[in-house]
């Protein structure tokens, strides 16, 4: 994983240099500009590291769902997974389906999101969150989870549901109920002042 804290040092069209015209095409304006330029410089480190190839040599784009895909010399070289939120991103590169979550620790979800978004029994998974933010944990989770199976969380909700939760060793299993059954395992950490949420998609 390559995760960034964002430094305001660090100007637009700087980091916009480091990208190419075909990455660049798809460059998003207005209030996500700084997001997608800071998640698409974690994406290239994570597969720089990941594949042993220099930010030039990847590039990043996105498939018409939204999912990151990172090529080498117009080949795809493998899965890849970004997020961005106030004043960081992370990535994760790798040879399997994977997702990953990111979001301010202390990051509050209102009771109105919680009895929205997840099912009773999901919610008495929550009941001891051991020393992670329990609702935030499950949010991070179904998001890594979602996005392992190339799915916008928001989208498919109710298809999304986070089967076990083991606490203390910071594991969640998240299970897809659409059509065609699908579990991923998320991995959740603290980095810096955020909480951190890795999923991995289990072999079908
Ligand atoms: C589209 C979605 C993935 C956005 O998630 P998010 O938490 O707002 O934002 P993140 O930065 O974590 O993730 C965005 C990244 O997910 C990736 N993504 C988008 N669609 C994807 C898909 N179908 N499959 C895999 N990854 C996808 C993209 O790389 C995107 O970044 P980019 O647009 O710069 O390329 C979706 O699940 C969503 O809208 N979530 C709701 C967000 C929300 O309400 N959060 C409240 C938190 S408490």
């Amino acid at each position: 994983m390559a995760a960034l804290l964002d430094d305001p040092a660090w100007a637009d069209q700087d980091m916009a240099a480091l990208f190419s015209p075909g990455e660049l095409s798809a460059r998003r304006g207005g209030a996500g500009a700084r997001g997608w330029l800071l998640g698409r410089l974690a994406a290239k480190a994570a597969a720089g590291r990941r594949w042993r190839l220099s930010p030039a040599e990847v590039e990043i784009k996105s498939g018409p769902a939204g999912r990151p895909w990172s090529f080498r010399a117009s080949a795809p070289a493998g899965f890849i997974s970004l997020s961005h939120t106030r004043g960081a991103a992370a990535a994760v590169a790798a040879d399997r389906p994977v997702g990953v979550d990111l979001e301010p620790w202390s990051r509050p979800l209102s009771d109105r999101a919680w009895t929205w978004s997840f099912a009773p029994g999901e919610r008495r998974l929550a009941e001891s969150g051991g020393s992670f933010p329990a609702r935030l944990a499950l949010w991070c989770a179904k998001e890594a989870a979602a996005k392992s199976w190339g799915r916008a969380l928001l989208d498919n909700l109710p298809r999304v549901r986070v089967a076990e939760a083991d606490w203390p060793a910071g594991r969640l299993t998240v299970a897809w109920r659409g059509r065609g059954r699908k579990m991923s395992e998320v991995r959740l950490s603290r980095w810096d002042a955020y909480l951190v949420a890795l999923a991995q998609s289990r072999p079908e």
